[in-house]
Parts: C-alpha cells; sequence; structure tokens
C-alpha cells in the first residue's frame, strides 16, 4: 500500500488504485451516459476507470477523461485506465491492432492496463460474438501463451503500462507463468468476486505469484436476463451484510466494497447513479473488523452471477475447474 493507502503496487512496478470505476452499462437506454458519469466519477476522486472494447464506451470514457484532463481535475498519471482485448482478436497478429483500435477510440497515447477480457478465443472478424447458421458460438484455436507473447510486445512498445488476464482459472494462469521465456508476468486476474463467491482459492493462489486479484460483480453484478442468472438471491438484500452495515452506520454496498480492499483485492464498483458514485468513493472512510471479515467469509456459497454461458462447451471454459 502506498501512504494513501489506497493503490498497490502491481508485480511490474507499477500501481494500481484499490478502488476503480466499472463502466459497463447494460441498459442501452443508459449507455450514452458514460461521458457524464466518468468525469463525474473522477471528480469525486476515483482514479482507477475500468472499460473494455466490448463496452462499445471507450470514446465517451477517453472523452470524459481528456476533459477532466484538460479542465485541471487531474494529469494523466493520475489516471489508471483499464481496457480489455476482445476475444475475437486473440491470435497474436490481431492483439496490436485491437489495442490501437481502442487507444483511437480513447484518443490517449497509453493504456494504464491491457488485459485479456476472457481465454475463450473466438472466429476473427467484426462480430462481437460470431455464430455460424444455427447460432453457434464460433470458436478459435490459439493457444493463449501466443496471445500473451504479443501482450508484452504491446508493453514493450509503450501502448500499455501493464499486461494482465480476466477471467483466466489458476491453471490458465500456471499454463502463461510456466511458459518458456515468459517476459511479463500478468499482473493481474480479474474476476467475478463478493461476499458469495469469495475466491478464497483462487486469491491464495494470486497472492502467491504476486497477481493482483480484481473484482467485478463486487456489488452483485447488474442483473440483466440472459447474462445474469436471475434465479440467484440480491447480494445487497443479505441480512447478515445489512446488519453489519447498520452496525458501522454504511451501506451494505459499502460493506462489500471494503471487505475486498481488507483483503487484498482491488475492487470494482459501477454505476450510473451519481447519488450512488458519490457514496462508493466513501469506502475509505471506515473499517470493518476482523470478526466482522470472518462473518462475511462465512456467507460464501460459490454462486457465480456471471455464469458467461455464451463460453459453455469452449475448450477454455474456465469455470469447469474448481478454482
Ligand atoms: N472482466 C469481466 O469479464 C467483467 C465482467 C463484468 C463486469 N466487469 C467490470 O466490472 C464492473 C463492475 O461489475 P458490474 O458491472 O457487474 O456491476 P457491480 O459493480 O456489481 O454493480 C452492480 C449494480 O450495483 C448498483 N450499485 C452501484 N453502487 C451502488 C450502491 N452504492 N448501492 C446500491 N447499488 C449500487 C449499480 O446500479 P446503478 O448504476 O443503478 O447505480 C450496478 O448496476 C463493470 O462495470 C466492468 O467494468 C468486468
Amino acid at each position: 500500500m502506498d501512504p494513501k493507502g489506497q493503490r498497490v503496487k502491481l508485480n511490474d512496478g507499477h500501481f494500481i488504485p484499490v478502488l476503480g470505476f466499472g463502466t459497463a452499462e447494460t441498459k442501452e437506454v443508459l449507455k450514452s451516459e458514460a461521458l457524464e458519469v466518468t468525469k463525474f466519477a473522477i471528480e469525486v476522486g476515483f482514479r482507477h476507470v475500468d472499460s473494455a472494447y466490448l463496452y462499445q464506451n471507450e470514446e465517451q470514457v477517453g472523452q470524459a477523461i481528456r476533459s477532466k484532463i484538460a479542465d485541471g481535475t487531474v494529469k494523466r498519471q493520475d489516471i489508471f485506465y483499464t481496457s480489455k482485448l476482445w476475444c475475437t482478436f486473440l491470435r497474436p497478429e490481431l492483439v496490436r491492432p485491437a489495442l490501437e483500435k481502442s487507444l483511437k477510440n480513447l484518443q490517449l497515447d497509453y493504456v494504464d492496463l491491457y488485459i485479456i477480457h476472457f481465454p475463450l478465443a473466438m472466429k476473427p472478424g467484426e462480430e462481437l460474438f460470431p455464430k455460424d447458421e444455427n447460432g453457434k458460438l464460433m470458436v478459435d484455436s490459439v493457444d493463449l501463451c501466443h496471445t500473451w507473447e504479443a501482450l508484452e510486445k504491446c508493453k514493450d512498445a509503450g501502448l500499455t503500462k501493464s499486461i494482465g488476464v480476466s477471467n483466466f482459472n489458476h491453471k490458465q494462469l500456471e499454463k502463461i507463468l510456466n511458459k518458456p521465456g515468459l517476459k511479463y508476468k500478468p499482473v493481474c486476474n480479474q474476476v467475478e468476486c463478493h461476499p458469495y463467491l469469495i475466491q478464497s482459492k483462487l486469491l491464495d493462489f494470486c497472492k502467491s505469484h504476486d497477481i493482483v486479484l480484481v473484482a467485478y460483480g463486487s456489488l452483485g453484478s447488474q442483473r440483466i436476463k440472459g447474462w445474469v442468472n436471475l434465479n440467484h438471491p440480491v447480494l445487497l438484500e443479505d441480512p447478515v451484510l445489512c446488519a453489519i452495515a447498520k452496525k458501522h452506520k454504511q451501506t451494505p454496498a459499502l460493506v462489500v466494497l471494503r471487505y475486498q480492499i481488507q483483503r487484498g483485492v482491488v475492487v470494482l464498483a459501477k454505476s450510473y447513479n451519481k447519488k450512488r458514485i458519490k457514496e462508493n468513493i466513501k469506502v475509505f472512510d471506515f473499517e470493518l473488523t476482523p470478526e466482522d471479515m470472518k462473518t462475511i467469509d462465512g456467507l460464501n456459497r460459490n454462486i457465480r452471477y456471471n455464469e458467461i454461458l455464451f463460453g459453455a462447451g469452449h475448450p477454455e471454459f474456465p469455470f469447469s475447474e474448481e478454482y
């Protein structure tokens, strides 16, 4: 932790703010608000912004970052921006052009972190989810170690400061870590993580290799049919979390964000609502007790909201492994 306690050092020497602003909006009508909410998030103190080619908002998010630099609120080096390599660009020769496309949309010279969004290679082309005439996802066969070498080259070229992965299980991480001639280790693995899916084994594995676990869906995910399993209980309505929140005069949302930071996890919080964006930055204003932490650990029930159903059947589908 740095003195402010708000950033952690990555294994390549760069620092990542422990709280990130998630920009993925699943409601079509709200997507156009990415510019406004990202600007607002920076104004209230967020310094880490998470997006992806998939979210199709990098133009607006980049514009928000540039406008907050232009008006003197921040300098470029104060902002930690993450983008993600989409599944149709995992062939090594497509990696750099994909990052360059994101940079062009963002109108930035570099990103701070570029991560493989999923270990699920799909047929290259314009379609985000390429399907055959029977509606079946068209997968591609790519050695993820070769994709990784292309990411290493992007880091060397200065297009990204750090490189990492997302939605990898420990075996897929191990494959990269054991790759002959590995130049850079992944700095992070971004995965779903919250009190109903505490990921202790994957977290221990990551910590033992100096890889930061970045939590998405930390507030219980956006409950959108087809993407999230709506039969699962609503995280922020959990009575135990509500009682801990009440005891600290905080909200359940702040409790689940604080929980991650105290266990050494970098946490993303998505909101397109100004009141809640402002609320989420207050995660630094209180502390959970060791007993609270233990109680929250006890809520784990291995509930994965984001089942990534589009990837079921893919040879690299990550969630068939225990962790
Ligand atoms: N790598 C991956 O595969 C992957 C997958 C999913 C997400 N992500 C990243 O992680 C980010 C966060 O994950 P997520 O989008 O699934 O959602 P999340 O952070 O779990 O948030 C879920 C919902 O909680 C609501 N919320 C936010 N603050 C709140 C508060 N203080 N009180 C009550 N409700 C609150 C938000 O709704 P309102 O907007 O209405 O406030 C939001 O839609 C994404 O935006 C994206 O950047 C990555």
